[in-house]
């Protein structure tokens, strides 16, 4: 008797489960419990039975497919890129979403809902947790993005698109759009400014040797740029902040655009506590090898900012900004970066900004079309408040320099030190 009930409680949940999808892909997650209860054939007290809420029922007309996003997510970890991994991935997630309509609203319950202890969006977040992880490991994504946070982005977009004549055109394209960001130089189609073919250069320059077909963003331009060889550049400090730093007490110190870090070992060993950043996280990843392998990786902290966009907190006894030229800066992309690092000095410190004054005698031709700022130019720029700077130094520098076949040379840099007022 008792197995006769069981027998037939399973049987109506297989039925009801198996109207509850068509119903659900038919209507999406408002679908009718009374007409599924209808179509099933039993009372709804049953259909409350088996799925006492509407989440419930969503969560088991879900699993088939979370359980593939699930094995998905395991499969795509160890593959290629980290944030391509990730985007693949989540396309994956939005595309289930618009073709299996219910798994949207099922995913939209918090992961945490107490009655569903491993519901989709928990399965979901810990599936994809390694993904997002490596990614953020690599700097891919911004560091405290979370899975549920993409989760979310990505049911709000299905949910709101439903009604739309073309569902599925139209989520991707938003979801695009939060993947990329609002501002034009995340867009992939970026035409402006765009280097072609190979550069060559010395230490400090722009012009290192780097193939570079069609950079979508500055971070990728600089994480190619630094891939294309275990180390770029020489590792040593720039004369020009050694010559204006080493009479200066040791404070914190701000290295912007600090590449693989030989200016901020050099200040760390000089007694500085340093913040390095760079938009580049292989460069980054390199400086703080170095600084460990040079004992002072305790003294650095590395932060990675795309410095037209995101900046470090606080401020700083010495603000150090050498050679920030980027051959895809967007323009006033260096001006606005200045800017906020002379509000990032602190009361008596110094701002010291060493940038080329144009191509080395070398290049007859030069590969990009960038414009090298006299120190009038980046005074005139810093828009500095009156009475509350001084200008220790403002100077053109020319040296003798080999250039990269091993022949003498020529190079023009201009050196520009200011003072906060105490
Ligand atoms: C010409 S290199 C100079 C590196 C180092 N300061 C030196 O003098 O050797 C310019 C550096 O600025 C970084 N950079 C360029 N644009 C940036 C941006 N918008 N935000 C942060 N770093 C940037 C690059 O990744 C690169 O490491």
């Amino acid at each position: 008797m008792v197995d006769h009930r069981r027998a037939d409680a399973r049987r109506n949940y297989a039925r009801i489960l198996a109207v509850a999808e068509q119903e659900v892909a038919a209507h999406g997650g408002g679908a009718s419990l009374e007409q599924i209860a209808r179509t099933a054939g039993v009372g709804s007290a049953t259909v409350r039975r088996h799925f006492p809420t509407r989440h419930a029922l969503l969560e088991a007309v879900s699993r088939e497919r979370v359980e593939a996003l699930r094995l998905r997510a395991r499969d795509l970890v160890g593959q290629g890129e980290s944030r391509a991994a990730l985007l693949e991935w989540l396309d994956e997630v939005v595309a289930y979403c618009v073709t299996a309509r219910g798994l949207a609203a099922a995913l939209a319950y918090p992961a945490d809902d107490p009655l569903h202890g491993d519901s989709c969006a928990a399965t979901l977040e810990q599936a994809a947790e390694p993904l997002l992880r490596r990614a953020a490991q690599d700097g891919r994504v911004a560091a405290g993005v979370t899975v549920a946070d993409l989760i979310t982005l990505i049911v709000g977009i299905v949910l709101a698109t439903e009604h739309h004549a073309d569902p599925a055109g139209e989520t991707h394209r938003l979801f695009r759009l939060a993947v990329e960001g609002l501002s034009p130089d995340r867009l992939p189609d970026r035409q402006e400014n765009r280097p072609e073919g190979r550069r060559r250069s010395q230490s400090g320059g722009m012009d290192h040797d780097v193939t570079d077909p069609a950079p979508a963003s500055g971070e990728q331009f600089w994480d190619e740029f630094y891939a294309a060889e275990e180390r770029i550049w020489s590792g040593n400090a720039n004369p020009l902040l050694v010559q204006e730093a080493e009479a200066l007490p040791p404070g914190t110190a701000l290295d912007l655009g600090c590449g693989e870090g030989g200016d901020a070992i050099w200040l760390a060993r000089n007694g500085w506590r340093v913040t390095a950043v760079d938009i580049a996280a292989n460069a980054l990843r390199r400086g703080a090898d170095h600084a460990r392998d040079a004992g002072v990786g305790d003294a650095v902290h590395w932060e990675r900012h795309d410095l037209s966009r995101s900046f470090p907190d606080g401020e700083f006894d010495l603000v150090s900004a050498q050679f920030l030229h980027s051959p895809v800066a967007q323009a006033g992309e260096r001006e606005t970066i200045l800017h906020r690092a002379a509000a990032a000095v602190a009361a008596g410190g110094i701002l010291l900004v060493a940038g080329h004054a144009g191509w080395p005698s070398w290049v007859s031709e030069p590969p990009h079309d960038v414009h090298f700022p006299t120190t009038g130019e980046v005074l005139a720029a810093l828009d500095l408040e009156p009475g509350r700077w001084r200008v220790e130094r403002e100077e053109l520098i020319e040296r003798d320099v080999t250039d990269p076949e091993g022949r003498p040379g020529r190079r023009a840099d201009n050196i520009l030190r200011l003072r906060r007022a105490a």
